[in-house]
Protein backbone atom coordinates (compact mmCIF):
# COMPACT_ATOMS: atom_id res chain seq x y z
CA UNK A 1 0.00 0.00 0.00
CA UNK A 2 3.17 2.18 1.20
CA UNK A 3 4.19 1.76 -2.71
CA UNK A 4 0.82 2.54 -4.73
CA UNK A 5 0.40 5.75 -2.49
CA UNK A 6 3.54 6.75 -3.31
CA UNK A 7 2.54 5.74 -7.24
CA UNK A 8 -0.69 8.23 -7.07
CA UNK A 9 1.31 11.02 -4.91
CA UNK A 10 3.50 11.44 -7.69
CA UNK A 11 0.94 11.12 -10.53
CA UNK A 12 1.86 7.69 -11.93
CA UNK A 13 -0.48 5.65 -13.61
CA UNK A 14 -2.27 2.79 -11.23
CA UNK A 15 -2.71 -0.82 -13.12
CA UNK A 16 -6.41 -2.65 -12.25
CA UNK A 17 -4.77 -4.44 -9.99
CA UNK A 18 -3.33 -1.82 -8.02
CA UNK A 19 -6.64 -0.56 -7.91
CA UNK A 20 -8.37 -3.68 -6.68
CA UNK A 21 -5.53 -4.43 -4.51
CA UNK A 22 -6.64 -0.90 -2.40
CA UNK A 23 -10.33 -1.37 -2.79
CA UNK A 24 -9.86 -4.67 -1.70
CA UNK A 25 -7.20 -4.49 1.07
CA UNK A 26 -9.36 -1.57 2.25
CA UNK A 27 -13.22 -3.41 2.28
CA UNK A 28 -11.55 -6.34 4.32
CA UNK A 29 -9.77 -3.80 6.82
CA UNK A 30 -6.20 -4.91 5.87
CA UNK A 31 -5.80 -1.56 4.73
CA UNK A 32 -6.35 1.36 7.69
CA UNK A 33 -8.04 4.58 7.06
CA UNK A 34 -4.71 6.05 7.74
CA UNK A 35 -3.38 4.80 4.55
CA UNK A 36 -6.57 4.91 2.65
CA UNK A 37 -6.49 8.56 3.71
CA UNK A 38 -3.31 9.54 2.23
CA UNK A 39 -4.04 7.55 -0.59
CA UNK A 40 -7.71 9.35 -1.23
CA UNK A 41 -5.83 12.52 -0.76
CA UNK A 42 -2.97 11.95 -3.37
CA UNK A 43 -5.59 11.10 -5.88
CA UNK A 44 -7.76 13.52 -5.05
CA UNK A 45 -4.79 16.40 -5.72
CA UNK A 46 -3.35 14.25 -8.57
CA UNK A 47 -6.62 12.79 -9.80
CA UNK A 48 -7.45 9.36 -11.80
CA UNK A 49 -7.21 8.53 -15.00
CA UNK A 50 -10.36 7.46 -17.27
CA UNK A 51 -9.25 3.69 -16.72
CA UNK A 52 -8.65 4.08 -12.62
CA UNK A 53 -12.12 5.60 -12.45
CA UNK A 54 -13.81 2.40 -14.44
CA UNK A 55 -11.49 -0.13 -12.60
CA UNK A 56 -12.38 1.50 -9.08
CA UNK A 57 -15.73 1.31 -9.94
CA UNK A 58 -16.05 -1.86 -10.67
CA UNK A 59 -13.66 -2.88 -7.43
CA UNK A 60 -16.01 -1.17 -5.34
CA UNK A 61 -19.26 -2.70 -7.33
CA UNK A 62 -18.04 -6.07 -7.23
CA UNK A 63 -16.39 -6.05 -3.62
CA UNK A 64 -20.52 -7.44 -2.17
CA UNK A 65 -22.87 -9.04 -3.56
CA UNK A 66 -24.28 -8.05 -7.13
CA UNK A 67 -28.00 -7.80 -7.29
CA UNK A 68 -29.72 -10.01 -9.89
CA UNK A 69 -33.10 -7.82 -9.84
CA UNK A 70 -34.23 -9.77 -13.21
CA UNK A 71 -36.83 -11.66 -11.51
CA UNK A 72 -38.82 -8.03 -11.00
CA UNK A 73 -41.29 -7.41 -13.61
CA UNK A 74 -40.78 -4.84 -16.09
CA UNK A 75 -37.71 -2.44 -16.17
CA UNK A 76 -36.27 -1.62 -12.77
CA UNK A 77 -34.91 2.01 -12.36
CA UNK A 78 -33.15 3.55 -9.94
CA UNK A 79 -31.82 7.44 -9.16
CA UNK A 80 -29.21 9.01 -7.45
CA UNK A 81 -28.39 12.87 -6.70
CA UNK A 82 -24.32 13.82 -6.67
CA UNK A 83 -25.44 15.54 -3.50
CA UNK A 84 -26.92 19.40 -2.85
CA UNK A 85 -28.30 21.03 0.30
CA UNK A 86 -32.39 20.73 0.97
CA UNK A 87 -32.27 17.83 -1.90
CA UNK A 88 -35.00 15.42 -0.87
CA UNK A 89 -36.07 14.68 -4.46
CA UNK A 90 -35.75 10.80 -4.11
CA UNK A 91 -38.50 10.59 -1.55
CA UNK A 92 -41.04 12.84 -3.55
CA UNK A 93 -39.86 11.35 -7.13
CA UNK A 94 -39.60 7.41 -6.10
CA UNK A 95 -43.26 7.20 -4.87
CA UNK A 96 -44.31 8.93 -7.28
CA UNK A 97 -43.02 6.80 -10.71
CA UNK A 98 -43.61 3.88 -8.38
CA UNK A 99 -47.27 4.60 -8.29
CA UNK A 100 -47.14 4.98 -11.85
CA UNK A 101 -46.05 1.08 -11.85
CA UNK A 102 -42.06 1.59 -12.64
CA UNK A 103 -40.17 -0.40 -10.15
CA UNK A 104 -38.10 1.30 -8.62
CA UNK A 105 -35.07 -0.28 -6.81
CA UNK A 106 -33.08 2.78 -4.85
CA UNK A 107 -29.82 2.41 -2.63
CA UNK A 108 -29.12 5.92 -0.97
CA UNK A 109 -26.25 6.78 1.34
CA UNK A 110 -26.08 8.62 4.54
CA UNK A 111 -24.82 12.91 4.55
CA UNK A 112 -22.02 13.66 2.74
CA UNK A 113 -19.73 17.02 3.62
CA UNK A 114 -21.86 20.10 3.87
CA UNK A 115 -25.03 17.38 2.02
CA UNK A 116 -27.72 15.38 3.21
CA UNK A 117 -28.23 11.92 3.01
CA UNK A 118 -31.85 10.46 2.41
CA UNK A 119 -31.07 7.36 4.77
CA UNK A 120 -30.37 10.37 7.66
CA UNK A 121 -33.54 11.91 6.05
CA UNK A 122 -35.84 8.51 6.63
CA UNK A 123 -34.18 7.46 9.72
CA UNK A 124 -36.23 10.77 11.60
CA UNK A 125 -39.39 8.54 10.84
CA UNK A 126 -39.68 6.64 14.22
CA UNK A 127 -38.77 2.75 13.60
CA UNK A 128 -37.85 3.23 9.47
CA UNK A 129 -35.23 1.43 8.90
CA UNK A 130 -33.24 1.09 5.72
CA UNK A 131 -31.27 -2.37 6.08
CA UNK A 132 -32.77 -4.89 3.98
CA UNK A 133 -31.35 -8.28 3.34
CA UNK A 134 -31.31 -8.75 -0.34
CA UNK A 135 -34.75 -11.23 -1.04
CA UNK A 136 -36.50 -8.33 1.41
CA UNK A 137 -35.29 -5.68 -0.63
CA UNK A 138 -36.60 -7.50 -4.08
CA UNK A 139 -39.82 -8.88 -2.80
CA UNK A 140 -40.21 -5.50 -1.68
CA UNK A 141 -39.56 -3.81 -5.04
CA UNK A 142 -41.88 -6.79 -6.03
CA UNK A 143 -44.70 -5.65 -3.86
CA UNK A 144 -44.43 -2.28 -3.67
CA UNK A 145 -42.84 -0.95 -6.76
CA UNK A 146 -40.30 0.95 -4.27
CA UNK A 147 -37.46 -0.49 -1.99
CA UNK A 148 -34.39 1.89 -0.62
CA UNK A 149 -31.56 0.36 1.38
CA UNK A 150 -28.58 1.18 2.76
CA UNK A 151 -25.34 0.15 1.92
CA UNK A 152 -24.78 -2.57 4.16
CA UNK A 153 -22.26 -5.80 4.55
CA UNK A 154 -23.55 -7.28 1.32
CA UNK A 155 -23.61 -4.11 -1.49
CA UNK A 156 -21.28 -2.01 -2.23
CA UNK A 157 -19.16 -2.24 1.34
CA UNK A 158 -16.21 -0.39 0.01
CA UNK A 159 -18.08 2.05 -0.63
CA UNK A 160 -19.86 2.44 2.79
CA UNK A 161 -16.53 2.64 4.52
CA UNK A 162 -14.68 4.95 1.34
CA UNK A 163 -17.70 7.12 1.39
CA UNK A 164 -17.66 7.73 5.68
CA UNK A 165 -13.55 8.37 5.33
CA UNK A 166 -13.95 10.97 2.35
CA UNK A 167 -16.62 12.86 4.82
CA UNK A 168 -14.40 13.37 7.48
CA UNK A 169 -10.85 13.82 5.46
CA UNK A 170 -11.36 16.69 2.74
CA UNK A 171 -11.74 14.53 -0.14
CA UNK A 172 -15.60 14.62 -1.02
CA UNK A 173 -15.48 16.41 -4.56
CA UNK A 174 -13.40 14.78 -6.83
CA UNK A 175 -14.91 13.28 -9.79
CA UNK A 176 -13.91 9.96 -9.52
CA UNK A 177 -14.43 9.37 -6.32
CA UNK A 178 -17.96 10.67 -6.82
CA UNK A 179 -18.42 8.84 -9.57
CA UNK A 180 -16.98 5.82 -8.81
CA UNK A 181 -18.98 6.04 -5.28
CA UNK A 182 -21.87 6.68 -7.81
CA UNK A 183 -21.99 4.01 -9.57
CA UNK A 184 -20.87 1.62 -7.49
CA UNK A 185 -24.28 1.67 -5.55
CA UNK A 186 -26.14 1.30 -8.44
CA UNK A 187 -24.19 -1.32 -10.60
CA UNK A 188 -24.24 -3.53 -7.23
CA UNK A 189 -28.00 -3.15 -6.66
CA UNK A 190 -28.94 -4.16 -10.09
CA UNK A 191 -31.25 -1.65 -11.72
CA UNK A 192 -31.67 -2.14 -15.58
CA UNK A 193 -31.54 1.77 -15.50
CA UNK A 194 -30.62 4.64 -14.02
CA UNK A 195 -31.62 8.47 -13.73
CA UNK A 196 -28.43 10.83 -12.39
CA UNK A 197 -29.52 14.06 -11.24
CA UNK A 198 -26.10 15.76 -11.45
CA UNK A 199 -25.86 19.06 -9.35
CA UNK A 200 -24.19 22.31 -10.16
CA UNK A 201 -23.25 25.31 -8.62
CA UNK A 202 -22.32 26.64 -4.86
CA UNK A 203 -23.94 24.02 -2.85
CA UNK A 204 -22.90 20.92 -5.23
CA UNK A 205 -19.69 19.20 -5.06
CA UNK A 206 -19.21 20.21 -8.69
CA UNK A 207 -19.60 23.96 -8.84
CA UNK A 208 -18.76 24.67 -12.51
CA UNK A 209 -21.23 23.58 -15.03
CA UNK A 210 -18.15 22.11 -17.03
CA UNK A 211 -17.29 19.96 -14.26
CA UNK A 212 -20.94 18.95 -13.32
CA UNK A 213 -21.34 17.90 -17.20
CA UNK A 214 -17.76 16.26 -17.33
CA UNK A 215 -18.83 14.24 -14.44
CA UNK A 216 -22.19 13.19 -15.66
CA UNK A 217 -20.73 12.10 -19.00
CA UNK A 218 -18.36 10.22 -17.09
CA UNK A 219 -21.25 8.31 -15.16
CA UNK A 220 -23.45 8.07 -17.86
CA UNK A 221 -20.60 5.99 -19.76
CA UNK A 222 -20.21 3.71 -16.93
CA UNK A 223 -23.29 2.72 -16.10
CA UNK A 224 -23.74 2.09 -20.63
CA UNK A 225 -20.80 0.64 -20.05
CA UNK A 226 -22.30 -1.96 -17.42
CA UNK A 227 -25.40 -2.51 -19.72
CA UNK A 228 -27.65 0.11 -18.34
CA UNK A 229 -29.62 2.32 -19.63
CA UNK A 230 -28.09 5.77 -17.74
CA UNK A 231 -29.27 9.11 -18.19
CA UNK A 232 -27.90 12.76 -16.37
CA UNK A 233 -30.24 15.67 -15.57
CA UNK A 234 -27.96 18.62 -15.02
CA UNK A 235 -29.65 20.69 -11.97
CA UNK A 236 -29.00 24.00 -10.35
CA UNK A 237 -27.52 23.78 -6.66
CA UNK A 238 -26.71 27.25 -6.48
CA UNK A 239 -29.22 27.80 -3.34
CA UNK A 240 -30.99 24.77 -1.28
CA UNK A 241 -33.90 23.13 -3.12
CA UNK A 242 -37.31 24.16 -1.80
CA UNK A 243 -37.70 25.68 1.61
CA UNK A 244 -36.91 23.00 4.34
CA UNK A 245 -32.98 22.15 5.71
CA UNK A 246 -32.13 19.35 7.69
CA UNK A 247 -33.22 15.79 8.58
CA UNK A 248 -37.09 16.23 9.52
CA UNK A 249 -37.39 19.16 8.25
CA UNK A 250 -36.86 17.80 5.14
CA UNK A 251 -39.60 14.80 5.69
CA UNK A 252 -42.39 17.18 6.48
CA UNK A 253 -41.49 18.81 2.71
CA UNK A 254 -41.67 15.75 1.17
CA UNK A 255 -45.05 15.12 2.62
CA UNK A 256 -46.47 18.29 1.83
CA UNK A 257 -45.23 17.78 -2.16
CA UNK A 258 -46.90 14.49 -2.20
CA UNK A 259 -50.03 16.53 -1.08
CA UNK A 260 -49.59 18.65 -4.11
CA UNK A 261 -47.90 21.45 -2.16
CA UNK A 262 -44.60 21.74 -2.89
CA UNK A 263 -42.45 24.95 -4.07
CA UNK A 264 -41.84 25.72 -7.38
CA UNK A 265 -37.97 25.07 -7.78
CA UNK A 266 -38.06 21.86 -6.04
CA UNK A 267 -41.40 20.06 -7.94
CA UNK A 268 -39.65 21.17 -11.11
CA UNK A 269 -36.35 19.29 -10.39
CA UNK A 270 -38.54 16.12 -9.29
CA UNK A 271 -40.82 16.65 -12.32
CA UNK A 272 -37.70 16.37 -14.86
CA UNK A 273 -36.29 13.54 -12.84
CA UNK A 274 -39.65 11.59 -12.74
CA UNK A 275 -40.03 12.22 -16.31
CA UNK A 276 -36.95 10.64 -17.15
CA UNK A 277 -37.43 7.76 -14.78
CA UNK A 278 -40.63 7.01 -16.57
CA UNK A 279 -38.97 6.83 -19.65
CA UNK A 280 -35.92 4.94 -18.69
CA UNK A 281 -39.33 2.51 -16.80
CA UNK A 282 -40.67 2.43 -20.70
CA UNK A 283 -43.88 3.66 -18.99
CA UNK A 284 -44.18 6.91 -20.92
CA UNK A 285 -43.56 7.60 -24.34
CA UNK A 286 -42.96 11.33 -23.88
CA UNK A 287 -42.40 13.72 -22.02
CA UNK A 288 -45.62 15.21 -22.50
CA UNK A 289 -47.21 12.22 -21.14
CA UNK A 290 -44.96 11.57 -18.34
CA UNK A 291 -45.62 15.04 -17.26
CA UNK A 292 -49.99 14.24 -17.54
CA UNK A 293 -48.98 10.86 -15.58
CA UNK A 294 -47.12 12.34 -12.63
CA UNK A 295 -49.44 15.53 -12.16
CA UNK A 296 -52.03 12.71 -11.82
CA UNK A 297 -50.51 10.46 -9.01
CA UNK A 298 -49.56 13.56 -6.90
CA UNK A 299 -53.56 15.01 -7.16
CA UNK A 300 -55.10 11.68 -6.82
CA UNK A 301 -53.33 10.67 -3.59
CA UNK A 302 -51.61 8.22 -5.45
CA UNK A 303 -48.10 9.35 -4.75
CA UNK A 304 -48.95 9.87 -0.83
CA UNK A 305 -50.35 6.30 -0.75
CA UNK A 306 -47.27 4.68 -2.06
CA UNK A 307 -45.06 6.31 0.19
CA UNK A 308 -47.12 5.57 2.90
CA UNK A 309 -47.17 2.06 2.02
CA UNK A 310 -43.06 2.23 1.69
CA UNK A 311 -42.56 3.63 4.99
CA UNK A 312 -44.38 1.13 6.64
CA UNK A 313 -42.69 -1.78 5.21
CA UNK A 314 -39.50 -0.12 6.19
CA UNK A 315 -40.73 -0.44 9.98
CA UNK A 316 -41.39 3.14 9.74
CA UNK A 317 -44.85 4.96 11.28
CA UNK A 318 -46.97 6.10 8.26
CA UNK A 319 -48.62 8.14 10.55
CA UNK A 320 -46.00 10.92 9.89
CA UNK A 321 -48.28 11.85 6.91
CA UNK A 322 -50.45 13.17 9.00
CA UNK A 323 -48.89 14.30 12.51
CA UNK A 324 -45.01 15.09 11.39
CA UNK A 325 -44.39 15.99 14.68
CA UNK A 326 -43.80 12.43 15.74
CA UNK A 327 -40.54 13.10 14.35
CA UNK A 328 -39.78 15.53 17.56
CA UNK A 329 -39.08 18.85 17.53
CA UNK A 330 -36.06 21.40 18.41
CA UNK A 331 -36.58 23.89 21.24
CA UNK A 332 -34.68 27.21 20.38
CA UNK A 333 -36.12 29.24 17.25
CA UNK A 334 -33.96 32.09 15.62
CA UNK A 335 -35.20 34.11 13.23
CA UNK A 336 -32.81 35.98 10.57
CA UNK A 337 -34.03 39.34 9.01
CA UNK A 338 -33.32 41.13 5.71
CA UNK A 339 -29.99 43.79 6.36
CA UNK A 340 -32.00 46.26 3.95
CA UNK A 341 -34.84 46.45 1.15
CA UNK A 342 -34.75 44.66 -2.36
CA UNK A 343 -34.65 41.30 -3.77
CA UNK A 344 -32.84 38.02 -2.58
CA UNK A 345 -29.54 38.04 -4.87
CA UNK A 346 -27.56 34.98 -3.76
CA UNK A 347 -28.86 32.16 -1.21
CA UNK A 348 -25.39 30.06 -0.30
CA UNK A 349 -27.02 26.77 -0.51
CA UNK A 350 -23.44 26.14 0.63
CA UNK A 351 -23.33 28.01 3.53
CA UNK A 352 -26.75 26.89 4.68
CA UNK A 353 -25.79 23.14 4.14
CA UNK A 354 -22.45 24.11 6.82
CA UNK A 355 -25.18 26.35 8.79
CA UNK A 356 -26.73 22.86 9.13
CA UNK A 357 -23.89 20.77 10.13
CA UNK A 358 -23.30 23.25 12.66
CA UNK A 359 -27.12 22.74 14.39
CA UNK A 360 -26.10 19.34 14.30
CA UNK A 361 -27.72 18.14 11.48
CA UNK A 362 -24.57 16.77 9.87
CA UNK A 363 -21.38 14.57 10.97
CA UNK A 364 -18.26 16.70 11.55
CA UNK A 365 -16.64 13.26 12.42
CA UNK A 366 -17.23 9.14 11.04
CA UNK A 367 -18.95 8.38 14.52
CA UNK A 368 -21.17 11.25 15.11
CA UNK A 369 -24.56 10.84 15.96
CA UNK A 370 -26.70 13.33 14.32
CA UNK A 371 -29.62 15.82 15.99
CA UNK A 372 -32.56 15.08 13.22
CA UNK A 373 -35.28 17.72 15.18
CA UNK A 374 -32.77 20.55 14.14
CA UNK A 375 -33.14 22.72 10.44
CA UNK A 376 -33.66 25.78 8.75
CA UNK A 377 -36.60 27.76 7.20
CA UNK A 378 -36.47 29.42 4.13
CA UNK A 379 -38.76 31.71 3.90
CA UNK A 380 -37.46 33.97 1.28
CA UNK A 381 -35.17 32.49 -1.48
CA UNK A 382 -33.32 34.05 -4.79
CA UNK A 383 -35.03 36.70 -6.47
CA UNK A 384 -38.10 37.09 -3.82
CA UNK A 385 -38.76 40.53 -2.88
CA UNK A 386 -38.04 41.81 0.91
CA UNK A 387 -38.13 44.55 3.45
CA UNK A 388 -35.55 45.29 5.55
CA UNK A 389 -36.07 43.56 9.41
CA UNK A 390 -38.65 40.72 7.58
CA UNK A 391 -37.30 37.37 8.36
CA UNK A 392 -36.25 35.66 5.74
CA UNK A 393 -35.46 32.37 7.26
CA UNK A 394 -36.17 30.89 10.52
CA UNK A 395 -33.13 28.76 12.18
CA UNK A 396 -34.00 25.86 14.82
CA UNK A 397 -31.83 24.27 17.01
CA UNK A 398 -31.16 22.69 20.59
CA UNK A 399 -27.91 23.92 21.78
CA UNK A 400 -27.95 28.32 22.22
CA UNK A 401 -24.23 28.54 20.72
CA UNK A 402 -24.46 26.39 18.07
CA UNK A 403 -27.87 28.48 17.17
CA UNK A 404 -26.50 31.68 17.18
CA UNK A 405 -23.37 30.78 14.79
CA UNK A 406 -25.91 28.91 12.84
CA UNK A 407 -27.69 31.60 12.47
CA UNK A 408 -24.97 34.31 11.58
CA UNK A 409 -23.79 31.81 9.06
CA UNK A 410 -27.59 32.14 7.42
CA UNK A 411 -27.46 35.85 8.07
CA UNK A 412 -23.69 35.96 5.96
CA UNK A 413 -25.26 33.74 3.37
CA UNK A 414 -28.26 35.97 2.13
CA UNK A 415 -27.16 38.84 -0.49
CA UNK A 416 -29.78 41.69 -1.78
CA UNK A 417 -29.67 43.84 -4.55
CA UNK A 418 -32.19 46.37 -4.93
CA UNK A 419 -33.22 45.30 -8.89
CA UNK A 420 -35.00 41.41 -9.26
CA UNK A 421 -32.40 39.46 -10.43
CA UNK A 422 -32.48 37.52 -13.67
CA UNK A 423 -34.27 33.86 -13.81
CA UNK A 424 -31.99 30.81 -12.97
CA UNK A 425 -33.31 28.14 -14.79
CA UNK A 426 -33.46 24.98 -12.27
CA UNK A 427 -32.69 22.45 -15.80
CA UNK A 428 -29.26 22.87 -17.52
CA UNK A 429 -29.51 19.67 -19.46
CA UNK A 430 -30.10 16.33 -20.20
CA UNK A 431 -27.69 13.77 -21.01
N1 LIG B 1 -23.39 10.67 -3.52
C1 LIG B 1 -22.72 9.51 -3.39
O1 LIG B 1 -23.32 8.46 -3.24
N2 LIG B 1 -21.39 9.54 -3.43
C2 LIG B 1 -20.68 10.67 -3.61
O2 LIG B 1 -19.48 10.62 -3.65
C3 LIG B 1 -21.39 11.89 -3.74
C4 LIG B 1 -22.75 11.86 -3.69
Amino acid sequence: MYDIIAKKRDGLPLSGDEIRFVINGYTNDSIPDYQMSAFLMAGYLRGFTDEETVTMTMAMAESGDMLDLSGIKGITVDKHSTGGVGDKTTLIVCPVVASLGVPVAKMSGRGLGHTGGTIDKLESIPGFSASLSPEAFIRQVNDLHFALAGQTAVLAPADRKIYALRDVTATVDSMTLIASSIMSKKLASGAAGIVLDVKTGDGAFMQKEEDSAALAEEMVSIGNLAGRKTVAVITDMNQPLGRMVGNSFEIREVIECLKGNGPADLMEVCQALAEQMLLTGGKADSKEAAAVMIADSINSGKALETFRRFVTAQGGDPNVTDHPEIMGSYSIEKPVAAETSGFVSELSAREIGRAEMILGGGRLTKNDTIDRTVGIRLIRKYGEPVSAGETVAVVCGNDSLRTEEAASIVKASYSYRSSCPPNRPMIKKIL
